[in-house]
């Protein structure tokens, strides 16, 4: 199960546009109705305006009527020395995730699965926004 959604973020990072950081990104992000959606980096000139692949994802799933997510597998072809969602992905997917979420991440010669909890155990809230 997990296998498949980490080989869909392995696909999706073939997408992934990074002509100025060379590191290449792909999430796959796991519907608790068992739809999938997919996401990459795709960065920008202005590099701020660059979207990592873990929000491309989780925004192509809100904008199709996504709510509930169950897991999150992300992945990077290229070699780094630590690999999980950044900070603004993690606060971005405690919006609509609950601290149970599973975060599969995969790189050359390395595999870590955590929880969203265990990534970002105090995220912002402003109360009022879950529908
Ligand atoms: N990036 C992601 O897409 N996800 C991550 O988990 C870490 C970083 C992207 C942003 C940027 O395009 C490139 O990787 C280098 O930071």
């Amino acid at each position: 199960m997990y296998e498949e959604l980490t080989a869909k973020a392995a696909q999706a990072a073939k997408n992934a546009y990074a002509p100025y950081s060379h590191f290449a990104v792909g999430a796959a992000l796991l519907c608790a109705d068992g739809t999938v959606f997919c996401g990459c980096n795709v960065e920008n000139a202005s590099y701020s305006a660059t979207v990592c692949a873990e929000r491309s994802a989780l925004f192509a799933a809100v904008s199709a009527g996504k709510r509930h997510f169950t897991a999150l597998a992300v992945h990077t072809p290229d070699s780094c020395e630590a690999f999980c969602p950044c900070a603004v992905c993690l606060q971005t997917l405690s919006e609509f995730c609950g601290s149970d979420l599973k975060i599969l991440c995969t790189a050359p010669g390395r595999q870590e699965t955590y929880t969203l909890g265990e990534l970002l155990p105090h995220a912002f809230r402003l109360g009022g926004g879950t529908e």
